[in-house]
């Protein structure tokens, strides 16, 4: 059967969490392969509000199995918070069921403390969210990483700790802060080791076994196309590949046949970078307050503005999507009017696609108004009201990819399947 990438299109946040839950139902396994617990990803259930950073948002269904694959960045104590958290709202999660990479990178106390001192003290400001994501995944490119393999072996951990926090010394210093000794981190990673030993896992095969027999898998994206590292909106982007480009080097061997970008009917971002569609402050605050944009793993106010074609036109074509999946449709409609940006002016020509090094902060919006979207409480799972409908056409007809799932609420229930949808 058919495997899934679910990947977010814009900067994050558009509702990845929701989709991966609705589609965990058919999948055999829910696999996340890059980022860390910089993401979070909302679920609600029959009113229950569930939040996954570190985990795979399938660990709430306890028949999926939830992997962790090599390319995350793991945080041993998330881990452990997250599965208490999860088991203390009634989830059954156990080592049948969730399984993290022996070759996943950690995240020591080091890297976060680096992540947050650049942030407060550097000349660059990023706007990370000071989990330590960046610095991890600069340890595991210079090769002086430690795996979650490592974290096992009592003998050989200090000295790798070690070998990884020699510079990361200099570093702290430069930026006046303090911080724990080897023995300290050795110590506290060794305790939590106990916690995540029965849980981690030689995932590549598992998967690979899984693959063999035709199961179908779905690959969990974390943050958006537009913070990817080599693709986004450069520097201001997190320190993964977000693309499925990822699910190869991730989880191992993969490149599911679907790929699907989430997207919102507008567009949010938080931290630091450009925005061109960025609303005036008051329509931004409505729409923020509609919404509830704020960030779900940091409380921040996320920027909001209209839905930006010729980003998600780049985005679809470097990712290679073949599918779109279209989110917070209710959100929009609270809206007075409805803008879209088809294009951009820049350097005197006008723009319909953007592109690598594009500046996008001297670009200027095209906007095109379309009729507001209205009687969205008529939409089920088998129909869209006609003003939705419209919009999902004007869509599918400028970004030249299907829309499979319309969403206009948070619950798990609340959305339409198009008949392009197949699985
Ligand atoms: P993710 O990081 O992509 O999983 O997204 P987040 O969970 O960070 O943010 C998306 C927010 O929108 C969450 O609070 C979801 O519950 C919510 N959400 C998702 N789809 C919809 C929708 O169609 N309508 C509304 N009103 N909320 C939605
Ligand atoms: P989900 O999976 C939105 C943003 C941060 C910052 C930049 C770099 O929930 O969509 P990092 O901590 O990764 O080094 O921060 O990336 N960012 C996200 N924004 N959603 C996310 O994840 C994000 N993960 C990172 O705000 O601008
Ligand atoms: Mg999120």
């Amino acid at each position: 059967m058919t495997s899934v990438a679910i990947i977010g299109a814009q900067w994050g946040d558009e509702g990845k969490g929701k989709i991966t839950d609705f589609l965990a139902s058919k999948m055999k396994a829910v696999v996340r392969f890059q980022g860390g617990h910089n993401a979070g990803h909302t679920i609600w259930v029959d009113g229950k509000k569930s939040v996954t950073h570190l985990l795979p948002s399938g660990v709430i269904r306890p028949a999926i199995v939830s992997v962790i694959g090599q390319g995350v960045v793991v945080d041993p104590a998330q881990f452990k918070k997250e599965v208490e958290n999860l088991k203390a709202g009634g989830f059954l999660i156990s080592p049948q069921n969730l399984k993290i990479s022996l070759n996943a990178s950690v995240i020591t106390i080091y890297h976060q403390l680096l992540d947050q001192a650049r942030e407060n003290k550097s000349s660059l400001r990023i706007g990370t969210t000071g989990k330590g994501i960046g610095p991890c995944y600069e340890d595991r490119a210079s090769r002086r990483g430690i795996k979650v393999s490592d974290l096992f072996n009592a003998q050989l951990l200090p000295d790798k700790l070690a070998r990884s926090v020699e510079e990361k010394i200099v570093l702290l210093g430069h930026y006046d802060i303090s911080f724990p000794s080897i023995e300290e981190e050795t110590k506290r990673l060794i305790d939590l080791a106990d916690y995540l030993r029965p849980y981690a896992f030689e995932t590549y095969g598992l998967l690979n076994e899984f693959q063999k027999k035709k199961e179908p898998m779905l690959f969990e994206g974390a943050q958006g196309l537009l913070l990817d590292v080599d693709f986004g909106t450069f520097p201001y982007v997190t320190s993964s590949n977000t693309s499925v480009a990822s699910t190869l080097t991730g989880a191992g061997g993969f490149l599911p046949e679907e790929r699907w970008g989430v997207l919102k009917a507008y567009t949010t971002r938080v931290g630091e970078g450009p925005f061109p569609t960025q609303m005036e402050p008051e329509v931004e605050s409505r729409l923020r307050k509609f919404g509830n944009e704020f960030g779900s793993t940091t409380g921040r106010e996320r920027k909001c503005g209209w839905l930006d074609l010729p980003l998600l036109k780049y985005a679809i074509k470097f990712s290679n999507l073949n599918g779109l999946i279209l989110t917070k449709c209710d959100v929009l409609a609270m809206m007075n009017e409805l803008q879209v940006c088809v294009a951009y002016e820049f350097n005197g020509k006008t723009i319909d696609e953007s592109y690598p090094g594009l500046d996008l902060y001297q670009v200027k919006p095209v906007y095109q108004k379309l009729p507001k979207l209205e009687k969205i409480s008529d939409c089920n799972r088998e129909h869209l009201c006609d003003s939705l409908q419209q919009y999902v056409d004007f869509l599918e007809k400028n970004l030249q990819c299907p829309i499979h799932i319309v969403s206009f609420g948070q619950d798990r229930e609340e959305l339409y399947l198009a008949k392009s949808f197949n699985l």
